[in-house]
This record gives C-alpha cells, structure tokens and sequence, in this order.
C-alpha cells in the first residue's frame, strides 16, 4: 500500500458476476470508494472444482489485485471465501473480508425450526458450513441444498426464464415440504433471483442474504484503520475486469449492473 493509502481502491472478485450483489451493498454504504471488481469468469464456476483448483485461482486473482494497489479485499464468493481465505489472508498485509453462508442469524429466526441453506456443492461440503451448522445448528434442522447448475444460468443472465423457475422449484419443493421458513441464499450468485425464490415460497419465508452485512463489516474494517474515504466528495468508480470473453461478460455484466459499463480483460492472470 502506497502512503497515501485511504486513496487506494477496494478490490473485490467472484468466480463470475455473483459478487457483484455484494458489490452494490458495498457501492451503497461507501460511496465514496473506488472499486475494482474482477470477475474469474473463465474459471467459473468455482462450486463444482476441486479445492487446491479453487485456492490457485484465488491467490491469481488476489496477487492481480495486489499489484493494483489496493487497501482492501473483498472476496465476494462463499465458495472462494471458505476455501481459500486463511490462505489469502497469509499472503496479504491489507484488511480481507470473507463472506459464508448466514447460517448463524438464520438460526436465531426461524420459528419453525428449519432452515433451508442454497450454496455451491463445494461450499456445503467444506468444514467451514460443518463448523457453523454445529455451532448454530442445534435444535434446528439444516437442510444444505446444492444448486448443480444454476450460477450457469445466472450467468448468462438467465434469471426469470421459465427454466431457471423450474429449477428453482425443484431446489426449494423439498425444502417446502419439510416446513422451512428461513432459507439461506449461500451464494452471491443467488440474490439475482431472489424474487422468483421469494415468489415460489411465500412471504411467510424469510431469505436472507448477508451482501449488506459484509459491507459494514468492510466499513468497519476501514474504520479501525482510518482507510474510510470521507463520503463528501463521493468518486463511486468502479472499474470492472474479467478473464473470460469481453463481449459476453460486458454485456452480462453491463445488465446485472443496470447501466452499460465496459470491462477489461484480464489477460494471464
Ligand atoms: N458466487 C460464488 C459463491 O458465492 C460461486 C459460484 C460458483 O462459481 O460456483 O459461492
């Protein structure tokens, strides 16, 4: 980090466009920040690989980020998060935030008793949701569901096609059936079809998604070390990079986003 470094960007990246839910809370609590946002897109999706697979591509990205100097890192993927931030966390000397799937304040709210967790095969298989489903999970039943592919349709912005509906039914019937009344978005994927989730379970559901909490956490972090830009003279850049084909993912992300925005390749990393 250079002296001046409250001048510096926050870096933030996803396997694809997922991390770009947690990218608008962030836009939305520090305005004044500049955000650099990397989409791995030719190595998404991260949920089905294997892990060193996973913590390689996360350490490329991560060290991509570092050399542009950044204050902060934000990795906006649970999968990515659970598997790779100890890692992450040993070969940088800047503030990491991580984001995993809000188990914890699900627990505390569910009446029912059942709480139903959509997350990547890889992020419900690893120690870190064994380690909060033990800890916050007495008493109430998880019920983990993988989503097999849905970030593919997600990202190709296939949110509200009769298909991915139909998908979405088949994740959430079970759930349903079992009494649920609080489900997990444990993929930053996920938020983009919140509502067709929200539409197939009812109001009387709770869906939680922990984009806006990872922004605080983030603003605290800043805090602490006095990194916070002041909100007066807000810049709000964000500059989007990708490893994946720029014609597709600029005008995926240029939707997901809601306003054209053009992205760089990001070419060996
Ligand atoms: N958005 C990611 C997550 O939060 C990963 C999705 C994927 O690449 O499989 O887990």
């Amino acid at each position: 980090m250079t002296a001046n470094a409250q001048q510096s960007a926050i870096g933030v990246f996803d396997s694809g466009v997922g991390g770009l839910t947690v990218l608008r809370a962030i836009r939305s609590q520090l305005p004044a920040e500049k955000l650099l946002y990397v989409a791995d897109t030719a190595h998404a999706p991260y949920g089905e690989r294997n892990p060193e697979y996973i913590v390689d591509r996360c350490v490329a990205v991560t060290r991509f980020l570092v050399q542009q100097d950044i204050k902060a890192l934000v990795v906006a993927c649970n999968t990515a998060s659970v598997l790779a931030i100890t890692q992450l966390r040993e070969i940088v000397d800047i503030p990491v935030v991580g984001i995993e799937p809000a188990i914890k304040p699900a627990a505390k709210v569910t009446r029912s008793g059942v709480v139903g967790v959509l997350a990547t095969s890889r992020t419900l298989q690893s120690p870190g949701v064994e380690r909060l489903c033990e800890l916050y999970g007495n008493n109430v039943e998880m019920i983990l569901t993988p989503c097999p592919g849905l970030v593919e349709k997600i990202e190709r912005a296939e949110l509200n096609t009769p298909e991915t509906r139909a998908m979405l039914e088949g994740f959430l019937s079970p759930m349903l059936d079992k009494g649920v009344d609080t489900i997990v978005l444990g993929c930053t994927h996920y938020p983009f079809v919140r509502q067709t989730i929200q539409d197939i379970v009812g109001n009387a559901v709770t869906v939680v998604e922990p984009g806006a909490a990872v922004a605080r956490q983030l603003g605290h972090r800043l805090d602490k070390l006095s990194l916070r830009l002041p909100e007066e003279s807000p810049d709000g850049r964000v500059t989007f990079f990708s490893t994946g084909q720029i014609g597709d993912v600029a005008t995926v992300i240029s939707a997901l986003w809601g306003r054209a925005v053009s992205v760089r390749y990001l070419e060996g990393v």
